[in-house]
């Protein structure tokens, strides 16, 4: 495949831990296997190829966005907890009443896997529709081991099935389930003893993820989780600081996660924890507006600090329905005083980084994966001023256009 007349590329250039600004003007990108594999200012068309020609249209190119921390594969809807939010109820009230995540776990174990996985092929296809290439999936809505097993089961299913790179994760200890709710320890021993020795055995799940907060899992209990999928070789992650600050980014830090999300309350100190661990902060901006909070995470001083960001839509029933992560990118600009190039790397380039696939996606460079966009815009910029699938042309993923889709 050769993209011709593109007027200009946006994208950032890796070496090392760092990134900086690409910007190339006036070419073709040649893309072979799947791959990016050369850049040309003056293509000539081989007549004997038969390649596949796109025309960018003299537009901007940017990179596939990665979506790198969701929770897609759920039944039923929150719209309740919506209502009661909207009458003072807090997101924690709502869960300590048996509400919440497990009002989402009750109605996903009642729900088919054949089910859940059309309800998830049907959100990836909007996912897509925002320029999505690479998408993390978590578990987290069964809390058992047989139910926790089928969802891994149903995202490696949709790692088969779709056209975008999917990526699992483990997150069985999302909260505590019902059955479990005076015997905590229980539950945790099921995880530590069945779960995750089941879950690296039939390896369904690259990352282990936990929710570290008051009414959810302690600081002590985070740790003996975590602790034990590392000797699984699972990568970690942690939902850290979203509500209160009790420890969960500095163990982050201390237990060198691959990322660290939500952030809303994390401390300078836990900020510098997670840049010399090489950590990536992943921030979910509209999860704080769509709870109603006004403390967003402090980006700000994140990156002047050094420490690499990503930001997630975090698309979820209770917290975070929406699949469009460029306006998390737009949130990030208004309410965290993010520039506009450093939006973009937060769901390229570093949300690659948030999931381990740095190397292979995120940029537009000579041997990664052909993900890309074609906007209908040469100003990248107007796509987070005006957050609307409309300015997204086309979506290629490896290489293969797979929006629009054309019979
Ligand atoms: O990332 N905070 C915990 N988990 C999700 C919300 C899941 C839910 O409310 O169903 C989050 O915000
Ligand atoms: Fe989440």
């Amino acid at each position: 495949m050769i993209i011709t007349n593109v007027k200009n590329i946006i994208t950032h250039k890796t070496r090392g831990n760092s990134s900086t600004p690409e910007r190339l003007i006036d070419t073709s990108i040649e893309v072979a296997d799947g791959k990016i594999v050369n850049f040309s200012r003056h293509y000539k068309l081989n007549q004997h190829k038969k390649e596949k020609i796109i025309d960018a249209g003299n537009k901007a190119v940017i990179p596939g966005f990665i979506e790198c921390h969701t929770h897609t594969v759920f039944g039923g809807s929150r719209i309740d907890d919506f209502a009661r939010r909207s009458r003072g109820e807090s997101y924690i009230e709502i869960l300590k009443a048996g509400g919440g995540i497990n009002h989402t776990v009750k109605c996903t174990r009642e729900t088919a896997s054949e089910q859940l996985f059309e309800l998830a092929i049907s959100r990836i296809t909007r996912f897509i529709e925002y320029g999505i290439t690479t998408l993390e999936i978590k578990s987290g809505y069964g809390l058992s081991t047989t139910e926790e097993l089928r969802l891994l089961s149903v995202i490696n299913k949709l790692r088969k099935k779709s056209p975008i790179d999917i990526i699992a994760t483990f997150l069985g200890a999302h909260t505590f389930p019902p059955e479990y709710r005076e015997n905590k320890e229980e539950y945790i021993n099921i995880i530590i003893n069945e779960m995750l020795p089941l879950v690296h055995r039939k390896r369904l799940a690259q990352f282990c993820d936990i929710f570290c907060e008051v009414g959810a899992f302690d600081i002590e209990q985070t740790e003996r989780i975590l602790n034990t999928a590392k000797k699984y070789g699972f990568a970690l992650k942690i939902h850290a600081d979203q509500l209160n600050n009790i420890g969960a980014s500095k163990l982050a830090a201390a237990l060198e996660c691959t990322s660290a999300d939500h952030l809303d309350r994390i401390d300078d100190t836990s900020i510098s924890a997670l840049k010399n661990s090489g950590t990536t902060a992943v921030l979910l901006p509209y999860a704080t507006l769509f709870t109603g909070h006004t403390t967003f995470p402090p980006a700000r001083k994140m990156i002047d600090a050094g420490l690499r960001v990503a930001i997630s839509t975090d698309f979820n029933p209770g917290s975070s329905y929406t699949f469009n992560l460029p306006f998390c990118a737009t949130l990030g600009i208004t309410q965290m005083k993010m520039s506009i190039d450093e939006a973009l790397m937060a769901i390229t380039i570093n949300a690659a980084y948030a999931i381990g696939r740095e190397r292979r996606k995120g940029s537009i460079e000579i041997g990664k994966d052909a993900d890309l966009i074609l906007l209908n815009t040469d100003d990248y910029r107007e796509l987070f001023y005006y957050p609307d699938p409309s300015l997204i042309n086309t979506v290629i993923s490896k290489g293969k256009v797979i929006y629009p889709l054309c019979e």
